[in-house]
């Protein structure tokens, strides 16, 4: 497969940036027509940021797993489609060819028809990281089901909470997935979200640890049966469902600044074409290269840069079910020089941790497949740059920093792999059709000559914009294209130097990024208060050497029982029955009261500066109902 699309010097950079800045519609679609279509579109682009109304290429027809798998079988059909490599070194990886991809992801989508799965039904996937997560995922977006995959850090609570949310009525699981040293028991997970629902018609139930579970009759199915049935009813192809562009593909719940998590909702056209230009031009993928993103299929990076960027781009994903750590820090660079990775795309949180390690890891690992390294989810500090390039990337390959949300769908803000120029902790230049605007807190634009700052806005938008959140429009226009009117809004800061370089300086909202995790305070304060003892919370992050952001909690407890400790245990459960382990506070400090203006607000800032260890300029306190609450804040700082 050849890409005539990829940008191949700086200075055609400029003039596709430049093109389709001008005319996007003729841009992208130029970029679309070199996708499998059912039927072209009539009209690009048409869009509006006040409702928010976007449609990308209106009117055409179209399924995204023809073009991530179907077209690939004449030419390449045996070319590794996804390599597998588990948890344990010992137990063998497996490779499954685009032909083999075909076959599993028909089948399985002909189970999810066997079932009652039809177009347009959301359909949950909570698994662990074995190729048939991807196929599940796969054979969802071939039939038209809408999926919505769930991270297996999450709770039953959060669970049900999303099941409500999309009106799930089929759920796909396995009994338990391994991470490290762990068993997760995702399907008693799953059971226990369900308990007192009466929506969810099926859980289909794949075997990975084969741990004990609770099989409840005439909802429970064992993935393996039902394809036993599949093939006994010698239904081996699936036709692709002919989806509008605009269909969705599918939702991924992810926290803002207030209230529960939202669920964003992708379309099939404008993600497929955004989420392949991008693979191919930020990582300048080759045919044949071995592509190793490190995150997991429950959040977007996994969604855009394990399964459908790559495959629609015909080529070979790695996936790990693993962690870097176990059975050591050596295990990226084993899976490096066993599969000889040539691109690896990874979090900063995993390269410091890798760094607290030292280099004995690396001793005898060659590297020397590897052409491109990536990084995503959080701004990359200047040390750990430096160590990925050194001692990772052996001086040799291009890092990006690749800048993007759950909501762009793909990434924005990058420099492109030995193309353009990177620099440690700048994340770079706007991709093609993406338009970044800083703007001052009144949203009136920021210029200026040298190095600027402002909250980061998009102008007009990229083909994988979020469309809408599901089942409330309002929310997203509320949340993303309300803040500064005609602009999308990232909930970033970020500075901006002569020559157009974007370097990301974290959220401006109350939204915390931990490991590269998205977790909004108040979604964590709303946990905290739900234990019984506690008054009131207030939560803000603070500097963490490894995860990025830490969460640190104040908290306000009448409860009687326990000693300090067991009380800092009795929230800690809290939270991770509510939400689930992620959002753990790494610290709590029990207070008699919380620094609070005459109207009732929280003084977050005065807190913030605290966790973070300054204890003189904490600005104006006289506004404070009462300031003594500071002192006593202070000192018992931990
Ligand atoms: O704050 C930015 C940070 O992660 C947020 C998006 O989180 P999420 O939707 O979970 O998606 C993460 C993976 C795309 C952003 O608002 N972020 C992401 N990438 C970077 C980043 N911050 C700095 N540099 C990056 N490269």
């Amino acid at each position: 497969m050849s890409y005539p699309y990829q940008i191949k010097s700086l200075e055609q950079y400029h003039e596709a940036y430049a093109q389709s800045i001008k005319n996007p519609e003729n841009f992208w679609g130029d970029v679309a027509g070199h996708f499998q279509w059912r039927r072209r579109w009539d009209k690009v682009l048409d869009w509006n940021f006040t409702e928010p109304k976007i449609e990308w290429f209106k009117g055409a027809k179209l399924n995204i797993t023809e073009n991530c798998i179907d077209r690939h079988l004449e030419n390449f059909g045996n070319r590794p489609a996804i390599i597998w490599e588990p948890n344990d070194p010992e137990e063998h990886h497996r490779i499954i060819t685009y032909r083999d991809l075909y076959n599993k992801v028909c089948q399985f989508a002909n189970v999810l028809k066997n079932n009652g799965v039809k177009k347009g039904d959301r359909v949950c996937i909570y698994m662990g990281m074995i190729p048939e997560l991807a196929i599940a995922v796969l054979a969802c977006a071939r039939i038209g089901a809408v999926h919505s995959v769930i991270f297996g850090g999450f709770s039953a609570q959060s669970i049900s909470d999303r099941l409500y949310d999309a009106q799930s009525e089929y759920i796909i699981t396995c009994d338990g997935a391994y991470r490290g040293a762990k068993d997760i028991p995702l399907k008693s997970v799953i059971d226990d979200a369900l308990i007192g629902n009466r929506t969810v018609k099926r859980v289909i139930v794949c075997t990975r640890t084969r741990t004990a579970v609770s099989m409840i009759k005439g909802r429970d199915v064992w993935w393996e049966d039902e394809i036993k049935k599949i093939e006994t009813l010698g239904m081996t192809d699936c036709p692709a469902e002919e989806m509008d562009a605009e269909d969705p593909l599918f939702i991924l719940y992810t926290s803002g600044s207030t209230g529960k998590p939202k669920g964003v909702v992708h379309a099939n056209a404008g993600y497929m074409v955004y989420t392949n230009y991008s693979f191919v031009n930020v990582f300048q993928y080759q045919p044949g290269d071995i592509h190793f993103c490190t995150a997991d299929i429950g959040w977007i990076t996994g969604h855009s840069y394990i399964v459908y960027g790559p495959l629609s781009a015909g080529a070979t994903s790695l996936m790990f079910e693993g962690v870097p750590t176990w059975p050591d820090a050596g295990r990226f660079w084993e899976i490096i020089d066993k599969f000889s990775v040539n691109i690896l795309y990874t979090a900063p949180t995993a390269i410091r941790s890798l760094m607290g390690f030292g280099l004995g890891p690396l001793q005898g690992k060659k590297l020397n497949s590897l052409k491109v390294l990536g990084t995503v989810g959080e701004p990359i500090n200047e040390e750990a740059w430096h160590w990925y390039d050194e001692h990772i990337g052996n001086g040799k390959c291009p890092i990006v920093d690749t800048w993007w949300q759950t909501e762009t769908g793909g990434i924005l803000i990058s420099n492109l792999a030995g193309i353009t120029p990177s620099r440690p902790s700048w994340a770079t230049l706007p991709m093609p059709g993406v338009e970044p605007i800083l703007v001052d807190e009144n949203g009136k634009e920021v210029t200026g000559e040298g190095e600027v700052s402002g909250n980061l806005c998009i102008k007009s938008p990229w083909p994988s914009i979020i469309r809408t959140t599901y089942g409330d429009h309002d929310r997203c226009k509320k949340n993303y294209f309300s803040t500064y009117p005609e602009l999308y809004f990232t909930g970033d800061g970020a500075l901006r130097d002569a020559e157009g370089n974007y370097r990301i300086t974290g959220r401006v909202d109350d939204v915390l990024n931990v490991s590269g995790h998205r977790i909004g305070t108040a979604e964590v304060e709303n946990a905290i208060n739900m234990h019984a003892g506690v008054v009131e919370s207030a939560v803000v992050g603070y500097p963490h050497d490894i995860k990025g952001q830490g969460i640190y909690a104040y908290v306000i407890y009448n409860g009687t029982h326990g000693d300090e400790a067991l009380r800092r245990k009795d929230i800690l459960q809290t939270v991770t029955r509510i939400i689930g382990p992620i959002a753990k506070p790494d610290k709590i400090q029990f207070v008699s009261g919380l620094p609070k203006t005459r109207s009732g607000k929280i003084m977050r800032r005065i807190l913030r500066k605290i966790a973070e260890g300054e204890t003189e300029n904490l600005g104006d306190i006289t506004t404070l109902l009462d300031p003594g609450v500071v002192e006593e804040i202070k000192n018992g700082k931990i």
